[in-house]
């Protein structure tokens, strides 16, 4: 290495190699931000995300160990990723979760550490998890009676994720937010309730659009997105520019992105209910805003996909998740780490880059690092569930949300 750059590195006059080569995607968004999903099995059974009975599970082979994820993460903050969260299925049903957050916690340079729960066992886990270094948590909450919960989640109790949530407070991990995917029929009935709880409690109450991840033909043939779309008309805010190409390199048979339709098992919601079942951000917002007058911007820290706003008086905000009717993907930073490893640079498609059997054939990190910088490049602009592009190679539980 030449030696004048080497002294000028030590007194830093010039930045280090990671952050002269952020990861940058074709569209010029900034990619800081890795979602590692630890396991695909969950305790929950969300009607929207997983059957009842007989979910395919990875092997424990399969899966990727705590000593690759550490590797992988690290690599991955080495190329300026310093955003990790950690997601499932249900993160906390990994079998000693509490060494992986210690060991990512011990890393150098993370700047938000966060991860995404549906609480039913976070109670004992929040401190020890504060004490390791993780910064916030988002906890899944679709409902605040009990009874619905039951039908909801299909598993668990509503009483051990408020205890949970009540866990993460007390020990620092904030700011709170809870992810509320509102769904007619279901629970659209209690926007207002959980628009009421920011009045007395800091939370940042999120409400999600209805996503047709996995999603299966339905009574009607999946005839593509074009009904998701006749659903929600689009907010005000909605511009999708229509003549830029979607994707960059597309031909890259690894990044492809697919198409087909599949069926799902009859518990889970298929692509009718789905439909029927959509509420857009907008409906949710005209609701609150009816009761509690006009919703003021906020800042909220660390802010992803959500617009925030406050109810006026609030502690806490209520934001809006609008996959469906609002342009997220303009700002999009972030890769998917697969419980399996594979790296996968949108959500919304099923493109995928292996990163396990080169981890596990001897790769070295450098070619590891090639590996993000190429599914980087191949980072679609957007979604692209208008023409009927919806995701169907996993579901949401094997993909962290
Ligand atoms: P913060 O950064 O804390 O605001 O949240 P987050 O969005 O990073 O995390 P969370 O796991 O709480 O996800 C909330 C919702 O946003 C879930 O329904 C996710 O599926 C959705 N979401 C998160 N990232 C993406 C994304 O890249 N694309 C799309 N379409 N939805 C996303
Ligand atoms: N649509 C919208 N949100 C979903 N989530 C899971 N499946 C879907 C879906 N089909 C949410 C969960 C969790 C977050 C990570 O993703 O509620 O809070
Ligand atoms: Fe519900 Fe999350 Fe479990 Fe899916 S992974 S069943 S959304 S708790």
């Amino acid at each position: 290495m030449d030696k004048g750059i080497l002294s000028l590195r030590a007194l830093g006059l010039i930045e280090s190699p990671a952050s002269i080569m952020p990861l940058i995607d074709s569209f010029n968004r900034t990619i800081d931000y890795l979602r590692v999903s630890v396991t695909d099995r969950c305790n929950f059974r969300c009607v929207y995300c997983m059957p009842e009975e007989g979910a395919e599970v990875a092997t424990k082979a399969d899966i990727l160990t705590f000593e690759e994820i550490e590797r992988l993460v690290g690599i991955a903050m080495r190329l300026g990723m310093s955003k990790i969260r950690l997601t499932g299925g249900e993160p906390l049903v990994r079998k000693d979760i509490a060494l992986l957050v210690a060991r990512i916690g011990a890393l150098h340079g993370l700047t938000d550490f966060s991860l995404t729960t549906n609480a039913s066992i976070l109670a004992p886990l929040a401190l020890p998890f504060a004490r390791a270094g993780l910064n916030r948590i988002n906890i899944s909450l679709d409902t605040l009676r009990p009874e619905r919960f039951s039908r909801i989640a299909r598993r668990g109790e509503l009483q051990a994720v408020l205890q949970g949530i009540e866990a993460a407070k007390l020990a620092g991990l904030t700011p709170i937010k809870l992810n509320c995917v509102v769904m007619r029929g279901w629970n659209e009935d209690e926007v207002l309730d959980f628009a009421r709880l920011t009045l007395m409690q800091p939370f940042d109450v999120r409400f999600i659009e209805l996503m047709p991840i996995n999603w299966s033909k339905g009574e009607d043939g999946g005839q593509g997105m074009d009904s998701f779309f006749a659903l929600s008309a689009p907010s005000d805010e909605y511009q999708r520019p229509g003549s830029i190409p979607l994707y960059a390199k597309s031909e890259l048979a690894s990044l492809r992105s697919t198409f087909h339709e599949k069926s799902v098992a009859s518990t889970q919601l298929d692509a009718t209910a789905m439909r029927k079942a959509f509420v857009s951000s907008r409906e949710i917002r005209e609701q609150i805003e009816q009761e509690f007058g006009v919703l003021e911007p906020a800042e909220v820290v660390a802010n992803g996909p959500a617009r925030s706003y406050r109810v006026n008086g609030g502690l806490g905000t209520v934001g809006f998740i609008s996959q469906i009717t609002n342009d997220m993907c303009l700002t999009c930073n972030r890769l998917r780490l697969t419980a399996d490893g594979q790296l996968r640079p949108c959500l919304m498609a099923d493109g995928e880059v292996d990163l396990r059997t080169p981890l596990r054939s001897g790769a070295t990190d450098s070619d590891i690092e090639e590996l993000f910088r190429m599914t980087v490049l191949h980072k679609p602009k957007e979604h692209r569930l208008e023409d009927g592009s919806a995701p169907v190679g996993r579901s949401m539980s094997q993909l962290g949300g």
